[in-house]
């Protein structure tokens, strides 16, 4: 089988991030019986440079016609006037909407030997292994009105969080199926208490809830959950919130780890591949980190375990996937850390270092299978 995959390197540490993350993927396949033919286009900052766009229709059509994207980060101070009518982020935002990914996924795991990174205390933080899913595509950051205007009493604004019926059940119902195959528990996230698109959100978690016996279902309060998040996260196991509430923990659940080197992300859509999985758009959660882009000091295992969700997700290649993963977790147990996670002075692990290391660990579970 022949997949195509677009590679989106983008602007400041994207590129080399992603290039170590690609070393990683042609490596973990080159036994398996695929081949993934890669495609590179511009987006964001540098696209804007070139082609006036942050996101060319020339890279619109190819991400359409891929089977699975992976991506760096976009933006930096050179495209930061707010007066711009296009800026780098504006091509991601629209490539997201263009594809209807509607799924953002973030996994949260902890690694015992980084527990001092977190600035919770270690035995909250242990054994944390967690995936938020944000409904990416509605709610209030789409809804109509979304404006300011003038009212009776002065100026007034105002914005619209709608949902339908289908929109809601598509995200939980892909929520509920992930719970199956992990630890088959999973918490819908809402504030039914006071808004009506909450207490839609609420009935259609339960009723699906129903088809799930197998999964153990809770509803929580957005309030009450971004406080469990902190004090007791280990409880969790899937969790699936609307877009805004989903926004908000996923950065909450994102420092229970302490760096966002570490962290992958994916973006999923309705539409299946050739592969017979969704297509998605696999990003690290950390920007484009302009302060010491190509200063060859950046941490690429959140790209890396990108790729590695983009193997599971859309390929379907759990076990390649896995061996990512597992790589990943010995070149850290091992003691070997870029500065963010730690790394100081002539110990620290460059970016290209910490791709090798990942590299050479994987030739090693490679051939031990
Ligand atoms: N999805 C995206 O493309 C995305 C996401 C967030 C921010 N951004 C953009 O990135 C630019 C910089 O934003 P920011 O500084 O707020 O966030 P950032 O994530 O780029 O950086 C925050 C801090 O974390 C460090 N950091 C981030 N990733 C790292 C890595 N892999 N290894 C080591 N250190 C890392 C950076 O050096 C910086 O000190 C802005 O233009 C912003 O709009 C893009």
């Amino acid at each position: 089988m022949a997949y195509k995959i677009l590679v989106l390197r983008g602007d400041g540490i994207g590129p080399e991030v992603v290039g170590e993350a690609l070393q990683v993927l042609k490596l973990v396949v080159r036994d398996a019986p695929v081949d993934l033919e890669f495609k590179d286009a511009p987006i964001g900052g540098h696209a804007l440079d070139q082609f006036g766009t942050s996101l060319p229709e020339t890279t619109l059509a190819l991400a359409k016609d891929s089977d699975a994207i992976l991506m760096g980060a976009v933006g930096g101070p050179k495209w930061d006037n707010p007066q711009a009518s296009d800026r780098p982020e504006r091509g991601l935002l629209a490539l997201r909407k263009e594809l209807g990914l509607f799924a953002n996924l973030r996994p949260v795991k902890s690694v015992k030997e980084l527990l001092a990174a977190s600035p919770l205390k270690p035995e909250i933080v242990n054994g944390v292994d967690l995936v938020v899913i944000r409904e990416l595509t509605g709610g209030i950051y789409y809804g109509k009105p979304s404006e300011q205007r003038q009212g009776p009493g002065g100026r007034e604004a105002v914005d619209t969080c709608l949902y339908t019926e289908a929109e809601i059940e598509r995200v939980l119902r892909y929520g509920f199926e992930l719970a199956q195959t992990r630890r088959k528990r999973l918490t819908s996230v809402d504030k039914a208490n006071v808004m009506s698109s909450s207490r839609l959100w609420r009935e259609v978690a339960t009723r699906l809830s129903a088809e799930f016996k197998d999964v153990h279902f809770e509803n929580q309060l957005v309030d009450s959950m971004a406080m469990h998040l902190i004090r007791r996260p280990r409880d969790f196991d899937v969790i699936v919130a609307e877009n805004m509430f989903g926004d908000i923990l996923t950065d909450e659940a994102s420092v229970l780890v302490g760096s966002m080197g570490l962290l992958p992300s994916a973006s999923l859509g309705e539409e299946v591949n050739s592969a017979g999985f969704r297509i998605g758009l696999y990003e690290p959660i950390h920007g484009s980190a302009p302060d010491i882009a190509g200063r060859d000091e950046a941490n690429p295992l959140a790209a890396i375990l990108s790729a590695a969700m983009l193997l599971e997700h859309s390929l379907g290649m759990r076990a390649e996937a896995e061996q990512i993963q597992a790589a990943v977790e010995a070149v850290i147990r091992d003691g070997h850390r870029t500065r963010d996670l730690g790394g100081a002075g002539p110990r620290a692990v460059g970016c290209k270092a910490m791709g090798r290391l990942v590299r050479d660990h994987l030739e090693n579970l490679m051939q031990a299978e």
